[in-house]
């Protein structure tokens, strides 16, 4: 495989699955702090309290990426460590943390990729409401205004918001995620919201940065595959899930053509979020480039002329149960680059598989073979090289995650790292997946 020279090699991470630290510094209190906090929701009753501590051993995990070969690093800003209130009084010392991390990455030749909102809202602003208040977009705008008066000076890419689906349906509405709504009509309100606030965000960066800043939104897919691709009802499945997709309906259709999907909007009835007048102009503003998450797709039959999802049994499956369908990640991005009729760069953020591993000692040195994990990498970068050939403008690929973390309500029982952590020495240990990465990442 050949990817284009200038190709960007990255790690994924985000504030509250990796830094620990939750009471240094001034950080306020996030509605992740809070939903922990609450008995039942986390798995293992764990919480991001401790997590990687990377909010002390930045420098060593920034040689650790260095030494992945990574030319690039995704990583989200905590809103409650910059802005312990979540609008008003800032907090230099968080600002200082970012700031220091940003100086060492670019030291070390690895451009930083920042996320300003990967889930750890301040709690002071859910109390006012939250995603599902429309002030959010301001409140958003003027956070952003403060970390690209901060960073701008250094840091050229910029992601808004990561994966507005969950932020507002995943928990809002099927409450796994924080705050743990269950209520659908206050989930549509939030997705609306999402997407103001990443274009008052997108006008923010852009007026506040003092060097030309490159910015976009990272949305997640699941993309809706027939079970069985020779079977015309499948095929037909397939489709009439799509016409429902989530992903595309409420975020893809209003980012790139300003429009809600018109059969959710049908489907939403009295649900459906309020719009007031401009707002779709404001979310559909240029984005430099799309964000895309994506690791697993949905499998479609017909059954009473309807789509029906269902497991694909005879497939490999990861930890989390889900398909290892490397041909989604390709059919997805043929999409995009349809949709987006080719004008709009896109990224692989986040990609990647959550496996138990096994450390071996042999000799003193620890050796994690975790070659499902491997494979999965391997078989998703094959087919962004086979989309990049057929023309598709993708610029980079971000194995998520840099290392095992905490993964939300499933606690510290996923493992997703391309580096295994040992959360009780803090220990870092680069699995084979890792080494592979490091492999196509090298670029001599
Ligand atoms: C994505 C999230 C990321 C991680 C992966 C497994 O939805 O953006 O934080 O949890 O899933």
């Amino acid at each position: 495989m050949t990817f284009p020279n200038n190709f960007t090699w990255g790690v994924a991470t985000s504030s509250y699955q990796i830094e620990g630290a939750v009471n240094e510094d001034g950080r306020g209190q996030s509605i992740w702090d809070d939903f922990c906090d609450t008995p039942g929701k986390i798995i293992d009753g764990s919480s991001g309290a401790a997590a990687c501590d990377h909010y002390h051993l930045w420098q060593d995990d920034i040689k650790l990426i260095k030494s992945l070969n990574a030319n690039a690093y995704r990583f989200s800003i905590a809103w409650p460590r910059v802005l312990p209130d979540g609008t008003g009084r800032v907090e230099r010392r968080g600002l200082d943390f970012y700031d220091k991390l940003v100086d060492g990455l670019l030291e070390a030749g690895i451009e930083p990729y920042a996320t300003l909102y990967h889930w750890d809202l301040p709690s002071a602003l859910q109390y006012r409401g939250g995603w599902a208040n429309r002030d959010i977009a301001e409140w958003f705008a003027d956070y952003a205004s403060l970390m690209a008066r901060t960073l701008g000076d250094r840091v050229t890419q910029w992601m808004t918001i990561n994966e507005p689906w969950c932020v507002s349906f995943l928990s809002h509405e099927i409450g796994e995620h924080a705050p743990g709504l269950r209520n659908g009509k206050l989930a549509r309100q939030a997705a609306h919201h999402t997407l103001l606030a990443h274009g008052r965000a997108m006008q923010a960066v852009r007026a506040c940065a003092s060097q030309p800043a490159k910015v976009g939104i990272v949305l997640n897919y699941e993309p809706c595959l027939p079970f069985d691709a020779n079977n015309p009802d499948d095929i037909e499945a397939a489709r009439l899930a799509d016409v429902q997709d989530p992903f595309h309906g409420w975020f893809t259709c209003p980012v790139f053509h300003s429009y809600y999907s018109p059969e959710l909007m049908a489907q939403s009835g009295t649900d459906a979020p309020n719009i007031q007048p401009g707002d779709m102009a404001l979310i559909a503003q240029h984005n430099d480039f799309l964000g895309i998450n994506n690791y697993t797709v949905g499998r479609y039959r017909l059954q009473n002329g309807q789509p029906v999802r269902v497991r694909n049994q005879s497939a490999e499956h990861t930890l989390m149960d889900w398909e290892v369908a490397p041909e989604g990640l390709h059919s997805l991005l043929m999409r995009l680059h349809q949709e987006t009729r080719g004008k709009v760069p896109m990224y692989v953020t986040e990609n990647g598989s959550s496996f138990a591993d096994q450390l071996v000692s042999t000799d003193g040195t620890s050796r994690i073979h975790d070659e499902r994990r491997a494979a999965y990498l391997l078989g998703h970068v094959e087919a962004t090289h086979q989309a990049i050939q057929k023309g598709v403008d993708v610029r980079g690929y971000f194995a998520w995650s840099l290392m095992d973390n905490f993964e939300w309500a499933k606690g510290y029982q996923q493992w997703f790292g391309i580096v295994h952590v040992d959360y009780a020495t803090q220990k870092r240990t680069i699995k084979d997946s890792g080494w592979a990465f490091k492999k196509l990442a090298s670029r001599d």
